[in-house]
């Protein structure tokens, strides 16, 4: 048995611009001094894919961290530091386990199919005012669908879009640990809370406005029924625009930067919805933006090693899809690999905080790719991108491209 303090092990510079430029190489030198944890600025970072399905399994040992991630902000008692605290995913055990009872029921499969036709409108409706200036941002484009098919999914005004975008952006930079942001990033919260307030208040006031309950109507109903407070229905509904935003957004883009080398893939994209689907999945192996954090609340040993009490530990979800130990050329970018239970991909996450919108933003992605591809033909790259910052939501900054309008060729 070893403490996990005397194990030799790298320091990786997960921090810095480097590493968010290229962490697969950093991790194959981590990966020759330690077959599965390296040090990082604020903790350990489990890399290896079995290691991080073992302990991020280990819920009953381990919590989500944003407690020390508001202690490194400096903004406990800010707005932003008092959401980061109490949103669903930083409750504690048993308030967290009443709104996973009370709302899981309803993310299912079926719910975001009926939700489909809304992403294909939503999609269409950005294709139309985007495509004909046949050279953009990609990433701008991108941001814009996930914020307005959620706002679409709960009956929030399109005329917002725009300012929730804006905050959604500043919010997604929280998780980069940099202190200075917590002005901007309170801005941002109160912007979104007041927004989800209104929304839930509006509906309160006029209910069953369609014969189809929406995902908001679903929402306050099953908070109702579970004894959910208002407080924490609206923490829910900020926390869903957070959740959903530049998770989708960045892997949209990096589904462009990538497919813009494949271009047979991307062709095939526009014809076979079918398709997308092993597209979408297998981008979830090859690229996720995010970083999973935890706190020990007890001492765990793993492979012979002891890992004590009070240790943060990061999971790397983003990265881990290109464990050489797993997947075999695992810089190919292959919507037929093999896949099973052995080399599943851990997108979004495990254990009892898996994403609860993972059928949205599979849905949501599939329909979107499928679209884009009719519409923005033969892309190509027009200028450089920069990386974001990795511990956080990492991908790229800006994707400028050039295509033809797939309308006009029609
Ligand atoms: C590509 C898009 C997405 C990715 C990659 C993603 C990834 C993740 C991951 C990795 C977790 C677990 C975090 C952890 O355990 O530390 C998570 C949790 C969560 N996600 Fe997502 N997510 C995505 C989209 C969405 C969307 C669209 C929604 C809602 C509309 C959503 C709602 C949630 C919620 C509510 C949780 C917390 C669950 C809990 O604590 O019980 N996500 N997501």
């Amino acid at each position: 048995m070893t403490e996990l303090s005397a194990l030799e092990l790298y320091n990786l510079p997960m921090g810095t611009r480097e590493f968010a430029a290229d962490p697969y190489s950093f991790v194959e030198k981590a990966r020759k001094v330690h077959p599965w944890i390296a040090r990082c600025e604020h903790g350990y970072c489990v890399f290896e894919y079995h290691a991080i399905r073992d302990l991020m399994s280990m819920d009953d040992k381990m919590r989500p961290s944003f407690d020390e991630v508001v202690r490194i902000m400096s903004a406990k008692g800010s707005p932003w530091g008092r959401f980061t605290d109490e949103q669903m995913i930083a409750l504690p055990e048993r308030e967290h386990r009443l709104m996973r009872d009370t709302f899981a029921a309803k993310f299912t499969p079926r719910f975001a199919n009926q939700m489909r036709p809304i992403m294909r409108q939503t999609m269409a409706r950005l294709l139309d005012e985007w495509t004909p200036k046949e050279r953009i941002d990609f990433e701008e484009f991108a941001s814009y669908y996930p914020v307005s098919v959620l706002s679409q999914l709960v009956g929030g005004p399109l005329e917002a879009v725009p300012g929730l975008r804006k905050s959604l952006e500043t919010f997604g930079l929280g998780m980069s640990l940099k202190p200075e942001l917590l002005p901007a990033l309170d801005e941002a919260y109160l912007h979104i809370e007041a927004f989800c307030e209104k929304l839930i208040e509006n509906r309160r006031k006029n209910p069953g406005r369609s014969e189809t309950p929406d995902l908001l109507d679903v929402l306050i109903t099953a908070s109702d029924e579970g004894g959910i407070s208002t407080r924490q229905l609206t923490d829910l509904l900020v926390f869903l625009y957070v959740a959903g935003y530049d998770t989708s957004k960045n892997v949209m883009t990096y589904l462009m930067h990538t497919l813009m080398d494949l271009p047979d893939v991307y062709r095939r994209c526009a014809e076979d919805h079918e398709y997308c689907r092993k597209v979408v999945e297998e981008m979830f192996r090859y690229y996720n933006p995010g970083t999973s954090f935890r706190f020990t609340d007890a001492e765990i040993t793993y492979r012979e090693v002891k890992v004590p009490k009070n240790t943060m530990l990061f999971f790397p979800l983003s990265i881990v899809g290109r464990d050489p130990t797993i997947y075999q050329d695992p810089h190919q970018f292959d919507p037929g690999r093999a896949i099973d239970h052995t080399n599943r991909h851990m997108a979004f996450g495990l254990g009892k905080h898996m994403c609860l919108g993972q059928y949205i933003a599979r849905a949501q992605i599939q329909e979107g790719l499928h679209l884009l591809a009719q519409r923005m033909r033969n892309p190509r790259r027009a200028g450089k991108s920069e990386v974001r910052p990795f511990y956080g939501i990492w991908g790229y900054k800006g994707l400028p491209i050039e295509f033809s309008d797939g309308r006009s060729s029609v």
